[in-house]
């Protein structure tokens, strides 16, 4: 498994230099997928997730469902869940610790079991991740809440009641325990500023598919209205946006021409828009897209926002195409406010960026120049591996594993697209 000592220490080694051709398939969203696993524990019963893809935190969020009495099997690409009657309600710190979809539990423990106990997660470093806003809405909602020796405690013996809740941020998180939460209360909820994320609207069409009543996915505001019980369902999960957006990335910054099948435009249009102004040739295709450049890339500003801004995710690719692309730009993250420790180890590899609060200066350069680096998260470790790919000379990137929560077969799909990558 991905998360053994073994795994901790691999690393990929990458010869710079390479044009990126070819075609790839993008399999289910990460974010997506573990949202919806945590929500089968709503329903009695044999779930089923289909297009789940092979990565690390899929069989975390598995042994965090078998710890809590679910029974879970995985074929391939399909995941049954079985949840008893009445599963457990504590979710433990060496589990949760690992992976921050885990707080993804509470909203539908505290809803179905009357008491969840969630350790607080850890997951990447990317900044400080508060839950204040899921446990005020927990409250509202009914429930009593609390931080305690490191766990985060909700309980509602008699159930919940319907209510209104305005969020102070989109946050993804909040809107999706509140939204797994409110779908077993008695009466409305109405979440307003609510997450307009498609892996949200996918996690609501999961809820609706088990016979949840939800209005307004995809808008800010979503209006539920509380059902007695859920039964379980049968559900094939959306495809990766930030997979398909690393693809594209990965083909602008080398000049490349890629195929991303199962790429949605629709789920990326800031982000095609920005690559198309950085000189890329974006065409639509039956069930994906293609992504060509012929010229070193145009430097161009981005601030990340929630969706459908341009996502947070992606920051580590669009800067590091800044790095090497033609002209000065100026990036803006609006999320995350640890997102830029990563610009360290890009620098490393000879990037010309300044970090300013939550801005990044940063003058383009030619050509980057290998070195060692390290993953500091998921697509921190993807947009060093890209960056990689455009340095003169080898580079190796540490913490593969933080590539593997997130990347089924990176380095596989990488040399089927002519990258000289080998993992070690
Ligand atoms: C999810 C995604 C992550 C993505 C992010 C934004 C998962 C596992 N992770 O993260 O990949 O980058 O959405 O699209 O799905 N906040 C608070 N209080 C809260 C909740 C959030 O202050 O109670 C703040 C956070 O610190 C952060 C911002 O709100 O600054 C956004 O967080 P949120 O949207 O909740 O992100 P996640 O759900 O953690």
């Amino acid at each position: 498994m991905a998360s053994s000592k073994a795994a901790e220490l691999d690393r990929f080694r990458i010869t710079g230099g390479c044009r990126l051709q070819g075609e790839v398939s993008v399999t289910g969203a990460k974010n997506s997928v573990l949202k919806l696993m945590a929500a089968s524990l709503l329903a009695v019963g044999k779930t089923t997730i289909r297009n789940v893809p092979d990565i690390a935190d899929v069989d975390i969020m598995a042994d965090l469902l078998t710890r809590l009495g679910c029974t879970v099997k995985r074929e391939g690409s399909v995941v049954t869940i079985d949840v008893p009657t009445t599963p457990m309600h504590r979710a433990d710190y060496d589990l949760v610790r690992k992976m921050r979809a885990s707080i993804n539990v509470l909203g539908p423990l505290v809803a179905r079991v009357g008491k969840a106990e969630v350790a607080l997660p850890g997951g990447d470093a990317i900044g400080s991740r508060g839950l204040d806003f899921h446990i005020k809405g927990l409250e509202s909602l009914g429930a009593k809440a609390r931080v305690e020796h490191g766990y985060v405690i909700a309980e509602a013996p008699k159930g919940l009641t319907g209510t209104s809740i305005e969020l102070d941020f989109p946050s993804v998180g909040a809107t999706e325990n509140l939204m797994t939460a409110a779908v077993l209360a008695k009466g409305t909820t109405v979440i307003d500023n609510a997450a307009r994320e498609p892996d949200l609207v996918d996690l609501g069409e999961f809820l609706i598919g088990m016979g949840a009543k939800i209005e307004g996915l995809g808008t800010p505001t979503i209006t539920i209205y509380g059902v007695k019980e859920l039964n379980p369902t049968d559900h094939t999960t959306i495809t990766d946006r930030i997979i398909a957006g690393t693809w594209a990335f990965a083909a602008a910054m080398t000049q490349g021409d890629i195929t991303i099948h199962g790429g949605r435009a629709d789920h990326m249009e800031v982000m095609l828009e920005k690559l198309t102004s950085a000189g890329a040739i974006i065409t639509s295709i039956h069930n994906g897209i293609r992504v060509q450049m012929n010229q070193r890339p145009k430097a161009i500003d981005v601030a990340t926002l929630p969706y459908p801004g341009f996502a947070t995710d992606l920051l580590p690719f669009i800067i590091g195409m800044n790095a090497i692309a033609e002209g000065h730009s100026i990036v803006t993250e609006n999320v995350f406010e640890s997102r830029f420790m990563f610009v360290n180890e890009l620098m490393r590899l000879g990037a010309q960026i300044t970090v300013d609060g939550h801005h990044a200066s940063i003058d383009g350069i030619p050509q980057l120049s290998g070195a060692p680096v390290e993953a500091t998260d998921i697509r921190a470790g993807a947009g060093l591996v890209l960056a990689a790919l455009v340095s003169d000379g080898e580079t190796t990137v540490d913490g593969a594993f933080h590539i593997d929560r997130g990347y089924p077969k990176f380095a596989e799909q990488l040399v089927s697209l002519g990258a000289k990558v080998s993992r070690e």
